[in-house]
């Protein structure tokens, strides 16, 4: 039976009741901060995985709104972490958690909300799911330090780039595909098969997001532009200019990420006559294939397309 779109987004529409209606915490300032970043809107690809990966193997994706609702809700404690850390003022359109509240209350948002998710996952879900959602926080936790630690290093090699981008955010797109199909019980090689395909997704995923940070405008995507030289992070389309660059565009970059001398702008010409946004492109489309081909094994069907679909969206 093909399923019609309006299927999946129907599906969506009742994540989206019940982040409106049920999602409360006992604190109410908490409870706000997360309502905001809700309501903000964001592309909710993380709950779209698991309820794709759920139909994929034959499950029944209504009974599985909650736990895609908790895929959303791990990003949404990431993303106000992870603008405390990278000192990013807007998301989503709108303020950062922490510039309507603080880094302080933002770091304990953030870690209320990872407890109150596992609280919630522990009692409705048994294992495996638990045990894959506080691995794949862990994995990011452990990404996002490696790449503290690889700030301004401009040695940085491509799959030193992937090992964080896997652990950072790959781990949450493969962990909301696997746990679909755990909950959907399919068999061990659909499992399988998902798990890879959110892993390779994240890693494309994630060089699409490092790709706007030069090329997009800051209205359009909701969160600062050029945010991640400023931050000096080696983001892949760097990375790949520097490979193809010469010693005068590595002393630019030496000298913008100790100084900040140079504009913004200038960096960003360089990177793109070097063939980092070209070479990210292609990047790109070899994990987005990659992806593609992990979902082999599982039944052809209108999910098995929407998860193709949504990979080969990246190529875009
Ligand atoms: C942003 O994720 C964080 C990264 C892993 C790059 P999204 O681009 O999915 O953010 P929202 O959910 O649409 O806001
Ligand atoms: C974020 O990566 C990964 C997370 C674990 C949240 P980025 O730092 O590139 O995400 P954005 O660009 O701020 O959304
Ligand atoms: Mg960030
Ligand atoms: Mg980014």
């Amino acid at each position: 039976m093909i399923r019609e779109p309006e299927e999946e987004t129907a599906l969506l529409d009742l994540v989206e009741n019940y982040f409106r209606s049920s999602f409360t915490t006992e604190n109410p300032i908490i409870t706000e901060a997360v309502r905001r970043m809700l309501a903000a809107g964001g592309k909710r690809l993380r709950p779209r995985v698991t309820l794709l990966a759920v139909e994929a193997c034959g499950g029944d994706a209504p009974s599985s709104l909650h736990l895609a609702g908790y895929m959303e809700l791990i990003h949404v404690a990431t993303l106000i972490h992870d603008d405390v850390v990278d000192r990013a003022e807007t998301r989503r359109g709108v303020n950062a958690t922490a510039v309507d509240f603080g880094n302080r209350t933002s770091v304990l948002a953030g870690d209320y909300l990872f407890a109150w998710i596992f609280k919630n996952v522990t009692a409705n879900y048994p294992a495996p799911i638990p045990q894959v959602l506080a691995t794949t926080l862990a994995e990011i936790c452990d990404g996002e330090v490696l790449q503290l630690h690889a700030l301004g290093e401009l040695r940085t090699t491509v799959p030193a780039y992937v090992a964080i981008a896997r652990k950072k955010t790959a781990s949450l797109f493969a962990a909301a595909a696997e746990c679909g199909a755990i909950v959907a019980g399919g068999p061990p090689e659909y499992v399988d098969a998902l798990r890879e395909f959110g892993d390779r997704y994240g890693i494309a995923f994630q060089m699409r997001d490092d790709l706007l940070d030069v090329t997009a405008e800051s209205a359009a995507l909701g969160k600062p532009v050029g945010n991640d030289l400023a931050e000096r992070k080696m983001t892949i389309p760097l990375i790949l200019a520097l490979a193809r660059g010469d010693d005068d565009f590595r002393d630019a970059v030496r000298g913008f990420f100790s100084t900040g001398a140079l504009p913004l702008a200038q960096i960003v010409e360089a990177i793109e006559r070097y063939g980092g946004v070209a070479g990210t492109r292609t990047e790109i489309a070899r994990w987005v294939d990659e992806a593609k081909r992990a979902l082999q094994p599982l039944p052809e069907g209108a999910a098995k397309e929407s998860l193709s679909a949504l990979a080969d969206a990246l190529k875009e």
